[in-house]
């Protein structure tokens, strides 16, 4: 479904006359209905990927296809969650969770109806017509979830969604993502710095090496995305080898 080929990306820093590398030879196919989780130091280059799959930068070499077409911009079937939720503290819940069906000149009735439903099956709705700054950090995590939603992606991209969030409330929405991951046929990339997010949602686990960053390792993380995964010894076993291979590189 996805298919990331060769991918290069250089950043120009044009006042220092010189240019950083970002992503260096970068090759991936992600199947349909995969949860694809991309782990990596910080700085290595993962919100970059995700831009470049999100149609928003190209690379600087190499190709990616989505559905057998080239990306050269955002694509309706594309979503993506932003580090910090990207939402605008002066627009209300349900004016943020419309935001994406707005710009697609969604008529405001089938945008409520639609939005409200999800606001709804998320557990928020009686939240929407508070601000970011009244809800919880959770809260907000899941009016982003729902912006993306409404737009009814195939693919949902997500960086470091659940980062900002205590254990408690990050466990609880990492369960509510692989239930709409199943609900909704989705395919997941997910991008973290955290190894337990990793192993508890990643059926295929890319680690990345510090910048630039190129794959060091792909792992395939059978019995992931079930909640008796999170306490079995295999849990635990996957999550110190991942760690022994970022440490590897990082030391
Ligand atoms: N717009 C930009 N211009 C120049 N350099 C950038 C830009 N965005 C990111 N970088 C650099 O590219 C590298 C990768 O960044 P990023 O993709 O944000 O990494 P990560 O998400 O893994 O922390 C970093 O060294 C960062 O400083
Ligand atoms: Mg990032």
């Amino acid at each position: 479904m996805i298919e990331i080929k060769d991918v290069y990306l250089h950043y120009n820093n044009l006042d220092m006359n010189a240019y950083l590398e970002a992503l260096q030879n970068i090759s991936l196919t992600i199947a349909r209905g995969e949860r694809c989780v991309i782990i990596g130091p910080s700085g290595c280059g993962k919100s970059s990927l995700l831009y470049l799959l999100a149609g928003l930068f190209k690379p600087t070499r190499g190709k990616i296809t989505i559905n057998g077409q080239q990306v050269t911009g955002p694509r309706e079937e594309v979503a993506l969650i932003l580090q910090d939720h990207g939402l605008f503290p002066w627009k209300t819940v349900l004016e943020n969770a419309e935001l994406g069906l707005m710009i697609r000149n969604i008529p405001r009735v089938e945008r409520r109806r639609k939005v409200l439903g999800i606001l709804d099956s998320l557990g928020i709705k009686e939240h929407a017509g508070k601000y970011p700054a009244q809800i919880s950090g959770g809260q907000r995590q899941r009016v982003a979830i729902t912006r993306a939603l409404a737009q009814e992606p195939e693919i949902l991209l997500m960086d470091e969604p659940f980062s900002a969030l205590d254990a408690l409330t990050r466990e609880q929405l990492q369960n509510l993502l692989l239930n709409l991951w199943k609900e909704r046929l989705l395919t997941l990339v997910l991008v973290t710095h955290n190894i337990e997010e990793a192993v508890f949602l990643g059926d295929r686990i890319i680690i990345l090496s510090p910048q630039p960053g190129k794959i060091l390792k792909i792992i395939a993380n059978k019995g992931s995305g079930l909640v008796s995964y999170r306490q079995s010894r295999e849990f635990y076993d996957q999550c110190s080898y991942i760690r022994s291979v970022l440490e590897g590189e990082t030391l």
